[in-house]
């Protein structure tokens, strides 16, 4: 566990894992989450690839897309990675996956999980957490045997996604990689930020692995590291 003094020291410092994997290996397969936390990651992934690092022959999976939601929805995870970080770094477009929200989400599960058998398996895996312990859109409950789904979103979490969209307007379902398809990645990388989500990191790291705290399950995996700024780690440290 690495615990940095500042977030955006935090974030460099994963930004540095990723970029030394990219440098090691061009055509890498990158697992990637959205959200807040990842933001700043991918700031500092731009200023790389204009420094000079290729990212043309990475290919990229997401974690998890809203359903209901066209492609080029503003708040679909599809148009947030290639605002923040795709369409910014020369990556191929063929070598970006994401799940299909607008399809049956039967149909989008299986063809997701068929493109990471054909291309995987993931190389690195970057992940956030919810504040209830998520990863990717598994929810507290989610079998550690889970694989690419449809999976209802908590209360907790459309409350804490509300602020990017109309009122009456936040998406209720999503379909995720699983926490199955997540461990089969040959290394994790966990990064989260901020006091609100130390409780989430104490329940992820302290207590046996657990269906209640969906990230516990990266105790599971051999090659797990988990960065945190000091708000994060209020309870680790
Ligand atoms: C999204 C994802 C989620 C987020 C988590 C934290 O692709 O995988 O598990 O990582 O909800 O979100 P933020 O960073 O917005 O707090």
């Amino acid at each position: 566990m690495t615990i940095c003094k500042t977030t955006a020291v935090a974030a460099e410092s994963v930004a540095d894992r990723i970029a030394a994997a990219v440098a090691a290996k061009p055509n890498v397969v990158l697992g990637l989450a959205t959200g807040g936390t990842m933001e700043p990651v991918y700031k500092a992934l731009v200023r790389r690839s204009a420094a000079g690092l290729s990212f043309s022959a990475v290919r990229v999976f997401a974690l998890d897309e809203y359903v209901g939601l066209p492609p080029d929805h503003p708040q679909s995870y599809r148009v947030y990675l290639r605002e923040r970080f795709v369409d910014h770094v020369g990556l191929d477009p063929s070598r970006f996956h994401v799940p299909r929200g607008d399809l049956s989400a039967e149909v989008a599960a299986s063809e997701y999980e068929t493109t990471l058998r054909q291309h995987g398996p993931v190389d690195l895996q970057l992940l956030g957490i919810g504040r209830n312990g998520h990863i990717g859109f598994n929810e507290p409950g989610s079998p550690f045997a889970s694989r690419t789904r449809l999976v209802a979103l908590t209360a907790s979490t459309r409350a804490a996604n509300a602020r990017f969209f109309a009122p009456g307007h936040v998406p209720r379902h999503a379909i995720t990689m699983g926490i199955a398809s997540i461990l089969e990645a040959r290394r994790l990388l966990v990064f989260a930020i901020g006091p609100e989500k130390s409780d989430a990191v104490w329940a992820m790291v302290m207590q046996p692995p657990t269906v209640d705290v969906p990230a516990s399950a990266v105790r599971l995996h051999a090659s797990a590291e988990i960065v945190l700024d000091e708000g994060a780690a209020g309870q680790v440290a």
